[in-house]
């Protein structure tokens, strides 16, 4: 693979996070260094703004058509990984996928569209175990805090007490930051989906949704939609808006790495809400305003009102927000006897400063690091476990840290 012409291409470099994927790679790996890396996307005169705008004029830019199968597979034979923020994936992004599971080529995106990526796995699982290719979705703020703060917590576990955690809790702690046009795109389609088809609602309101095929399912439960008070954090706490694609990501890892967390591993992610009648109120607040906007979403009518008051795609976060944003969760495990807290932080805001990072550093991860992984669909953890680990920390601002309870 390394005689291919190119380490990474970024591909979707003109849209809002795709940029930043590429000013991240550039400020850290500069032009045409030790990474050899490329800008990618379907309009010439948008890439060469973007490459003016960077000052990335010595990296080159690859231009075509994300439609065209042809030039897909040739796209795929020229890197050895592509990175991709072409969304809503599953609306543009299902002939990359095929494209790169047929030719070898390592693949990282940011989707978080579970119905998506079921389809992806089914179709394309034998392809890319043939042609050694490893296929990693959710390498964003959905699902590295999640899936990594797992990994590290039960390693950590491991290494204190000789044990896994049976039970972990992941609590949103706090965090600041927006949303871009593509990601309210990308919900708003999955809604969609969701509003037309039955077999997608099932799909999505499976907890082992992204768990192989013929594995044994485990004993957790519907994702919370409701108030509920946690005495290991003594606060009340509400919904997490990504829970639904989190824990059916950390739930695939256990299965893929063979069930180190144990076959009964309960994982649930919640959001703090403070103590007494406050927290609660709030946790209530949170609870009906994520249930309402859900619903909402899945009507037409008022998903289209729902678009007026939101990004278009190409719209984010401006880049002060971003640069204040941050963001904090804590992780809680309990083997029985002992349990362990970790703490997951990110000096950006969540979805776009650290996402991008986390995205860069996970292409590089796949172009660079001795990895274990055969060819096959995998997750974060799965696939780049520790050398992600220690990239981020060392590179993305990530920080993962933990203490005896
Ligand atoms: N998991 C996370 O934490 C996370 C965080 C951020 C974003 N995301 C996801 O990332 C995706 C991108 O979001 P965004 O806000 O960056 O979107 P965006 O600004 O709308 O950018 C979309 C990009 O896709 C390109 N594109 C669209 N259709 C194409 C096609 N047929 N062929 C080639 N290129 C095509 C656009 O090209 P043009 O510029 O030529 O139009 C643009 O470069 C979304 O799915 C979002 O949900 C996830």
């Amino acid at each position: 693979m390394s005689t291919r012409e190119f380490d990474v291409v970024v591909w979707g470099a003109t849209g809002f996070t795709g940029r930043l994927v590429a000013e991240y790679l550039l400020k850290r790996y500069g032009p045409a260094g030790e990474l050899r890396w490329a800008l990618g996307g379907r309009n010439p005169a948008k890439l060469d703004a973007v490459r003016s705008e960077l000052g990335a004029e010595a990296v080159p830019v690859v231009v075509g058509d994300g439609d065209d199968e042809g030039f897909l597979s040739e796209l795929a034979e020229r890197t050895n990984v592509v990175c991709t923020t072409v969304g809503p994936y599953a609306k543009y992004g299902s002939k990359l996928v095929a494209a790169c599971a047929g030719r070898g080529t390592h693949y990282c995106d940011l989707t978080g569209e579970v119905q998506w990526m079921s389809r992806m796995i089914e179709a394309h699982q034998k392809d890319a175990e043939a042609s050694g290719a490893r296929i990693v979705h959710t390498c964003g703020f959905d699902s590295i805090p999640s899936d990594l703060g797992v990994f590290f917590l039960q390693n950590e576990m491991r290494a204190r007490h000789g044990s896994a955690c049976g039970r972990v809790k992941y609590r949103a702690v706090a965090f600041e930051g927006g949303f871009s046009g593509g990601t309210v795109a990308s919900m708003l389609n999955m809604l969609e989906e969701a509003g037309r088809d039955p077999s997608v609602r099932r799909v999505l309101a499976d907890p082992y949704a992204l768990s192989p095929a013929g594995e044994a399912r485990g004993p957790d439960g519907p994702d919370q939609t409701a108030p509920v008070y946690d005495p290991d954090f003594e606060q009340w706490t509400g919904p997490f808006v990504m829970a639904g694609i989190n824990t059916r990501v950390v739930r695939r890892s256990n299965a893929l790495l063979g069930y180190p967390y144990g076959r009964d591993f309960r994982y649930d992610e919640a959001t703090l809400m403070g103590s007494g009648p406050a927290g609660w109120l709030k946790a209530a607040g949170l609870s009906a305003g994520l249930g309402a906007t859900v619903a909402a979403g899945a009507v037409g009518p008022l998903r289209r009102a729902l678009t007026r008051f939101l990004p278009a795609p190409g719209e984010g976060p401006s880049e002060e927000a971003r640069e204040k944003g941050f963001f904090d969760i804590a992780l809680f495990g309990s083997d029985g006897t002992h349990s362990l807290r970790a703490r997951v932080t990110g000096d950006r805001d969540p979805g776009y400063g650290s996402t991008a990072k986390m995205l860069g550093e996970s292409a590089v991860c796949l172009a660079k690091d001795e990895l274990t992984a055969a060819g096959g669909f995998w997750t974060p953890a799965s696939a780049m476990g520790e050398p992600l680990l220690a990239r981020l920390q060392a590179n993305a601002g990530l920080s993962f840290t933990s203490a005896d309870d």
